[in-house]
């Protein structure tokens, strides 16, 4: 362990923590959670595919428009390829590479955590036709939502949208940049030419974002009723320049950051949540963790202290330590409630930023000072982040483990075509859209394959987890949900691991 002034202190509550608690294999978990993105891949599988039940899928995906767009990941339980939430899952694996790469290491599972981000970013890079050109989409929501098939016997539209510079989507782009950029960093080491490509396309794409201005769903109208950008795109155009501020230190991306601050809303949006839509969270962290930085101007730190501000009333109110009115609301169990539809996700990334926040503090020997200045200690924005993972892996009043796959008591009928159909590996007799509605969506029978590492939707404001497939609010998994947990698993992994031997 890292030697630093706190360090008595801090094994001593890291003991207090996981004396206290039914003890979770974090590193099975990890594991797991891996293994999630190798069900969702689209595209020609390779030879070393863990997940047997899945073939090959979506492989004339782009033909139609000319545009190789063979690859990438199918977001949920369906088979579009949507951008922007593709991206915000590329981004999230990323991070969680860059902060906690050593335990994932540590637990044998890093090659598989660039695996799972190449395989997005390999897509992002055929997507990225042009610098002015990216593709948003392949697929629509509307007549895929028609049809219950395996991705191996699609049937359905497989049309591709993109954004240009008459059809812009600085949304988009800014979420593809930072993608891009994060994993420039990730890969800066082990695969340098690789890394110099994706930053070569984060700059372009930030360029085309910033320099024609609007909402992709605008001009990508199919994707209205499935991630419409509410957040609008100001929020994703500051996280693009802060990766790319990571990825290449040069100082007009910091500029960028401050000069916008205001304009963007960057300083002015106090916020509870952190999700696909929604990146302000994630960008006043991300600017707060700069003020470590010792050659900041005055004015610099003064914009950076600002967003910090911002970054801790989401960390209070994830801790309920802000006024009455702006927490967020927990279910009699405990876990952060958000919203009925997939609440999960609001959980997973509250978990990962806790968890960051939480390493911030401690490196820095600071508290944050919450509503009436209240000081709250990294260890209780960890320990808070734990109980949010062990909830999600079975510490809850279901005594179920929202990770498909882990532990005794899992969802056994996720809301998804794939898992819920024979694999085509056994049968491969054609199945057509109604047919799988007939035969395999309804009723009772559970999935014939177990979606291994999917953080479904979760249960209600209650605690009440009801397993039917046709409960997708609550039975469906999607990407960026488990991508925030991945750094999460891995530090967890590696303090349960420690604390063990401090005890001795
Ligand atoms: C809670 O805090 C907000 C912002 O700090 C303030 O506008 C509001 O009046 C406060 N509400 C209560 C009930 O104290
Ligand atoms: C969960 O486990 C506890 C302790 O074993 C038990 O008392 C409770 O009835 C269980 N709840 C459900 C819903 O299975
Ligand atoms: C939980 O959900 C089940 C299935 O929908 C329902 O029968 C039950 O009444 C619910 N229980 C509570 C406490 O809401």
């Amino acid at each position: 362990m890292k030697q630093h002034p706190q360090s008595c202190c801090l094994l001593l509550s890291l003991f207090a923590i996981f004396a206290s608690a039914r003890a979770f294999d974090y590193a099975d978990a990890l594991s797991k959670s891996l293994l999630y993105f190798e069900a969702q891949r689209s595209g020609r599988l390779p030879y070393n595919q863990r997940v047997t039940w899945r073939d090959h899928s979506g492989l004339t995906d782009g033909l139609e428009q000319g545009v190789d767009l063979v690859g990438g990941y199918y977001d949920a339980g369906d088979h579009v390829k949507f951008g922007l939430p593709m991206a915000f899952t590329i981004t999230m694996l990323s991070w969680g590479v860059i902060e906690y790469g050593e335990h994932i290491t540590g637990a044998g599972e890093l090659e598989h955590a660039l695996e799972a981000i190449k395989w997005g970013t390999d897509y992002f890079i055929k997507a990225h036709t042009s610098p002015n050109v990216l593709w948003a989409e392949v697929g629509d929501g509307d007549t895929d939502h028609y049809c219950w098939q395996r991705p191996e016997d699609m049937t359905t539209s497989r049309h591709a949208y993109k954004i240009d510079e008459t059809n812009p989507g600085s949304d988009l782009a800014g979420e593809t940049a930072a993608a891009m950029a994060a994993a420039s960093v990730v890969f800066k080491k082990t695969n340098p030419h690789y890394s110099h490509l994706l930053l070569h396309h984060a700059q372009q794409l930030f360029e085309f974002g910033d320099k024609y201005r609007g909402k992709y769903d605008t001009s990508v109208g199919v994707v209205k009723s499935y991630y419409a950008s509410v957040s609008g795109y100001m929020d994703e155009l500051l996280w693009a320049a802060l990766w790319l501020y990571k990825a290449t230190d040069r100082e007009e991306y910091l500029k960028y950051v401050i000069n916008k601050a205001n304009c963007f809303g960057g300083i002015g949006w106090a916020i509870t949540e952190f999700s696909w839509d929604v990146k302000y969270a994630g960008v006043q962290i991300i600017a707060s963790k700069l003020l470590m930085d010792q050659k900041l101007q005055k004015e610099q730190k003064h914009i950076l202290e600002q967003y910090r501000s911002k970054a801790e009333y989401y960390i209070c109110s994830c801790l309920n330590k802000n006024n009455a009115s702006n927490n967020v609301e927990r279910t009699p169990g405990g876990l952060l409630y958000t919203r009925q539809w997939n609440n999960m996700q609001y959980v997973s990334s509250a978990a990962f930023l806790l968890t960051v926040y939480s390493d911030f503090l401690r490196n820095s020997n600071q508290n944050v000072r919450c509503h009436g200045g209240v000081i709250v200690t990294p260890s209780e924005l960890l320990n808070f982040a734990k109980s949010q993972v062990d909830y999600v892996l079975g510490s809850n009043p279901m005594n179920m483990s929202y990770l498909v796959g882990y532990g005794p008591k899992y969802p056994t009928r996720v809301h998804h075509r794939g898992a819920s159909i024979v694999s085509f590996r056994e049968d491969k007799g054609f199945i057509g859209c109604t047919q799988g509605y007939d035969n395999w969506y309804g009723g009772t029978r559970l999935n014939p394959n177990v979606l291994v590492g999917a953080l479904v939707g979760g249960p209600d404001c209650r605690d009440n987890f009801s397993d039917q497939r046709e409960n997708y609010m609550q039975t469906e998994a999607c990407t960026y949900n488990t991508a925030p947990l991945v750094g999460v698993f891995a530090k967890l992994n590696y303090l349960d691991k420690s604390s063990l031997i401090a005890s001795y």
